[in-house]
């Protein structure tokens, strides 16, 4: 039986004082998710492939009110000729990401998009564009979607209000529901150390994890972006930044059986180190860079975003470098979440 969590458990373990102890922590973490997960890491290819979003998230660097970037969108094409590379580098999920911009134009490409790279390549396809009517997530996962991201960002309705002028944590809340009804793979997650947030509400955050039975928990540091109303705020752990290694491996004891990403904000906190030491510290996948070069200056969510140098296929071969050194293997097959195992093999028997 796993055990039953509560925020006072929660509170304490975030509490851990460093040295020792926060080592002891990590080390917790770490065999969870060996005796979990085991040693694979699954590594999912992001294609950025659209900036362009209508949302004016205030922490967002790509947050429509921002005209100092310039905005694009990659044509179906050259998004399946990415795709199709990501095999042969060990990659078994395409994660397509982009700003929140519906059109019903836009919306139905993507579906096309996605019937394409499933017809075409052995990926699971995992979408990551934030919230939309339940009728157009079905149509997605009738196409072959496998997976969805969304993250809550935060479980304080009024920290989420302040911070996403066009959306309501219950409205996200409900998107996440809509995608669970429907058969697909979910995925969430939250940013630690957002200004005005407390350590009850990490513990809250990592507790609704938990309650929402996801198959997939993205977390990562809040880095304040030049260019965006929250350009001077401070992140809520600047310092301890080791809080958000405690966010991390307390997110895994919490949630054994979840997939849970190496996210890069951590290399952006700490450059050179953070993906490799999340990965000893819960987390079992790595999400390398697929989007093109030149286009990687013109996504960036947050500064000091790793890779933005890197072109072609770098990405995919320093993730076998990292790997080797941290003496853990490629993951084979698709990883899918545990939750819901049979999604892939026919999303179409599940009804909406
Ligand atoms: N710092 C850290 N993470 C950010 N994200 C967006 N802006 C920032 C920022 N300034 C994260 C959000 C979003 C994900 C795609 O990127 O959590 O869900
Ligand atoms: Fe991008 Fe190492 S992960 S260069």
């Amino acid at each position: 039986m796993e055990p039953a969590w509560n925020l006072p458990d929660i509170l304490r373990l975030l509490a851990t004082r460093p040295g020792e102890a926060r080592q002891a922590l990590y080390d917790r973490a770490d065999a969870v998710r060996r005796e979990y997960m085991g040693d694979e890491v699954f590594l999912r290819g992001i294609i950025e492939f659209s900036n362009i979003c209508r949302n004016d998230c205030l922490y967002c660097g790509i947050r429509a009110s921002n005209d100092r970037v310039a905005r694009y969108r990659l044509g179906e094409a050259e998004i399946l000729e990415l795709a199709r590379r990501m095999p042969e580098h060990g990659q078994t999920t395409v994660v397509l990401q982009s700003g929140e911009a519906p059109s019903r134009e836009g919306d139905a490409a993507l579906a096309r998009l996605i019937a394409r790279i499933k017809a075409e390549t052995p990926l699971a396809v995992t979408v990551s564009v934030g919230n939309r009517p339940r009728e157009v997530y079905a149509a997605w996962r009738d196409s072959g979607m496998d997976r969805y991201l969304l993250r809550f960002e935060t479980s304080d309705p009024a920290l989420f209000a302040r911070l996403h002028p066009d959306c309501g944590l219950a409205e996200r809340l409900h998107c996440l529901e809509d995608l669970r009804s429907l058969g697909v793979q979910l995925g969430s997650g939250f940013m630690i150390g957002l200004p005005g947030e407390r350590r009850e509400t990490l513990a809250e955050n990592i507790l609704l994890c938990r309650g929402l039975e996801l198959d997939m928990i993205g977390i990562g540091p809040f880095l304040a972006h030049p260019d965006t109303p929250l350009g001077g705020a401070r992140n809520a752990y600047a310092l301890d930044p080791d809080m958000h290694f405690l966010a991390l491996a307390v997110t895994r004891l919490v949630n054994p059986d979840a997939h849970i990403p190496a996210t890069t904000a951590y290399d952006a906190l700490f450059p050179g180190s953070g993906r490799n030491l999340a990965l000893t510290r819960g987390a079992n996948v790595f999400m390398p860079s697929a989007t093109p070069g030149q286009r990687r200056r013109d996504y960036l969510l947050y500064p000091d975003k790793p890779c933005v140098d890197e072109t072609g296929d770098m990405c995919a071969r320093c993730v076998m470098g990292r790997l080797a050194a941290l003496n853990r293997r490629v993951g084979i097959g698709p990883g899918h979440g545990r939750r819901s195992p049979n999604v892939t093999s026919n999303p179409k028997e599940f009804q909406s």
